[in-house]
């Protein structure tokens, strides 16, 4: 049975961006609000967990309030609650999940809990175009997941492949760390490598021929640490934008042909990507003109709907509170897709 819910206020502290969203009708986004905290977890050059729960705790009550305000609405104007239940960190976990159990229950609104891969799968349903047709392949590539699934509605999400070890973004911010680059390591590689050649050097794409959906990264960043190694000892000149090229399209080449085959493999008409990587140029241009040449549909979202965000919670939280898939009590949070 079907309920009628129109407000949704979404909540979103997985990692390390504290996010409160409100949308209207499961598809007007009202506000959408991130406080980031990746500057402070850049001077370790990746998350600390400890500081990301303490600084969820500090920011999540001013966050929901600037959603809500932006919206014009208050607490009691909304019709349901949308909290990442998993998969992340377990400390900032609970502080969006309390925080957001602290508000459901005394006023008697229905909440439930999202998967956060889910959401990142729905993000592109933000927009008011080009919105994917189920069933859909779906490739997730941020800093802690690369995997592709089956996605037949909004409720029905089946793994395909993942990771063996390092997540795409991942493998970004660990080579930006070997070349000296700031955290987070995507930004800064993307830009230097418009200035670079992509065949400069001929870096691995792990093929995995026994389970040809699933990826590997790392053995492509052991590789670039070796390389940039010897050039160092050599004393020759490092061309940094080189390096960043070529890593790149070795990312993008193995992205790009997976999801691919995944696509052909279950005869979908439809692509879509999310997560972080995703708002990678590159990466987004090879995969619509790789699409569009085999006559599929491909989606992905802007990039502030690509990296973590609360919109992307309370859509798929939407239809979650529109079929009574509500959390108990005493639910808890979840570190890992299970
Ligand atoms: O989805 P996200 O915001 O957070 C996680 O759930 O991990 O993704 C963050 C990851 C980081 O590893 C970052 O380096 C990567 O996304 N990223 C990019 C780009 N922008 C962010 N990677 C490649 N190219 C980009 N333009
Ligand atoms: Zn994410």
């Amino acid at each position: 049975m079907t309920k009628k819910i129109d407000i949704v206020l979404g909540i979103e502290t997985s990692c390390d961006e504290t996010a409160a969203a409100v949308l209207k009708g499961g598809e007007r986004l009202l506000s959408n609000v991130i406080a980031s905290q990746v500057e402070v977890h850049a001077e370790y050059g990746g998350v600390v967990p400890e500081i990301a729960s303490r600084k969820h705790v500090e920011a999540i009550d001013l966050v929901v309030k600037e959603a809500l305000d932006q919206a014009g609405i208050g607490l009691r104007d909304v019709d349901g609650l949308a909290v990442t239940q998993g998969p992340g960190l377990v400390g900032s976990l609970v502080v969006g999940l309390s925080y957001a159990k602290a508000c459901a229950f005394p006023l008697n609104k229905p909440i439930t809990g999202v998967n956060h891969i889910h959401a990142h799968l729905m993000a592109c349903f933000l927009e008011e175009e080009n919105r994917p047709e189920f069933p859909f392949v779906g490739l997730v590539v941020s800093g802690g997941h690369t995997s592709l699934y089956r996605v037949d509605d909004f409720f029905h999400v089946e793994l395909l492949g993942s990771t063996r070890d390092d997540a795409a973004g991942e493998a970004f911010d660990k080579v930006a760390k070997i070349l000296g680059l700031p955290y987070p390591g995507g930004p800064v590689i993307s830009k230097l490598a418009q200035k670079g050649r992509s065949d400069a050097f001929s870096f691995p794409r792990a093929r995995l021929p026994e389970t040809p959906l699933d990826f590997s990264f790392s053995g492509l960043k052991t590789a670039v640490l070796q390389t940039v190694q010897k050039i160092r000892a050599a004393g020759q000149e490092l061309v940094v934008e080189d390096i960043c090229a070529s890593f790149q399209e070795a990312v993008v080449d193995v992205l790009v042909s997976k999801t691919l085959e995944a696509a052909l493999e279950h005869k979908v008409k439809w692509v879509v990507a999310a997560g972080g990587v995703a708002s990678n140029e590159s990466l987004r241009k090879r995969l619509m003109t790789e699409c569009k040449s085999r006559g599929l549909g491909f989606s992905v979202p802007r990039p502030i709907f690509c990296t973590d965000n609360a919109a992307m919670v309370a859509l798929a939280g939407h239809h979650q509170l529109m079929n009574d898939m509500l959390l108990s009590d005493d639910a808890d949070v979840y570190s890992r897709l299970f």
